[in-house]
């Protein structure tokens, strides 16, 4: 009987889906407990299932000589050299929709302690404080210019709707008006939006994509949501924008370097910063664990799979 193919989970996923993995398919090795061990296993490794502590680079490529597919238990792929993959002809999958609930919740939290300046008020009354007086703004009235406008601002979209929020959306990959959301240039939303929520994949384009030139031309006293990746956002403008008080606060749940060095802002009174926890909910974990299960039972069947990145530029 033939050698079963090997499959490699390389970081923590919901221990369900191991179960799931383990029907007779295939052979299972988790090696997430012990990064170490990591390379060790990859010389046999057919599969490869990781979620973001792991980086699928050309140099990790090259001790999995047998590799045909990578699966990532998450949305963002900017933790796989794509360039690579697509090189050897290693297929890619991952689990689009798992988070989509999770990091749109977060987002319209961050939106409502935002706008209300929950954050220095719940600081102020632990710290043996008590500052009434008027505080804070509605929600209602506002509007929020996306960037990006994918599954998760389009669930976004949907959720602040009843709230009386206008929306606007950037995304060179969105044409058309979709729902009430107007999509316009990025230069016709920062001027308008009173919250600029970011929710755009990270590709090679889009570095730093809001700098200093950007929120200068943003509203005053406007906020920065970021829930998408910390290397979309120049962090050093955006420190400068608030410290000179033209931007009214940001919430941050993920940086350029995590975890993040930049104290500075992670101090400043007006910042919300959380540890990359948009898609860390029990739920998210469990879909994003079963779905990119079922991918890569899929290709171990041989059938045709639901969730495959394009390769950049399109050929695969
Ligand atoms: C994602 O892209 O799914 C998340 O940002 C990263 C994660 O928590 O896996």
């Amino acid at each position: 009987m033939p050698t079963q193919r090997l499959v490699v989970v390389a970081d923590p996923i919901d221990p369900e889906a191991l179960v799931r993995l383990q029907g007779g398919l295939c052979r299972m090795v988790d090696a997430s407990a012990d990064p170490a061990s990591l390379p060790g296993h990859l010389a046999e490794a057919w599969g490869l299932i990781v979620r973001s502590r792991t980086k699928v680079t050309a140099d990790l490529l090259a001790k999995a000589p047998r590799l045909e597919l990578v699966a990532r238990a998450g949305v963002g792929v900017d933790n796989v050299d794509l360039t690579a993959t697509a090189a050897r002809g290693i297929r890619v999958v991952n689990a689009p929709a798992a988070a989509t609930t999770s990091v749109a919740e977060l987002t319209v939290a961050l939106y409502l302690l935002l706008v209300r300046g929950l954050y220095p008020s719940i600081s102020s009354v632990k710290a043996g404080k008590w500052e009434r007086g008027t505080h804070g703004h509605e929600l209602s009235g506002k509007t929020v210019g996306f960037v990006g406008y994918g599954r998760i601002a389009r669930e976004v979209a949907r959720r602040v709707a009843p709230f009386g929020v206008r929306t606007v959306a950037f995304d060179p990959f969105v044409r058309k008006a979709v729902d009430a959301t107007e999509i316009v240039p990025l230069e016709q939303l920062l001027p308008i939006a009173d919250i600029v929520s970011v929710h755009a994949a990270l590709t090679a384009e889009n570095h730093h994509l809001l700098d200093a030139r950007a929120f200068g031309r943003m509203k005053p006293g406007a906020f920065l949501v970021n829930v998408a990746r910390g290397a979309l956002v120049d962090e050093a403008a955006l420190l400068s924008a608030l410290a000179s008080g033209h931007l009214g606060g940001a919430a941050l749940d993920v940086f350029e370097v995590e975890p993040p060095m930049n104290r500075e802002l992670l101090a400043h009174p007006n910042v919300i910063p959380t540890p990359h926890l948009g898609a860390s909910t029990h739920e998210a974990q469990q879909r994003a664990g079963t779905d990119t299960v079922d991918e890569v039972l899929r290709a171990l069947r041989g059938e045709p799979l639901t969730a495959l990145v394009p390769a950049p530029g399109g050929a695969r």
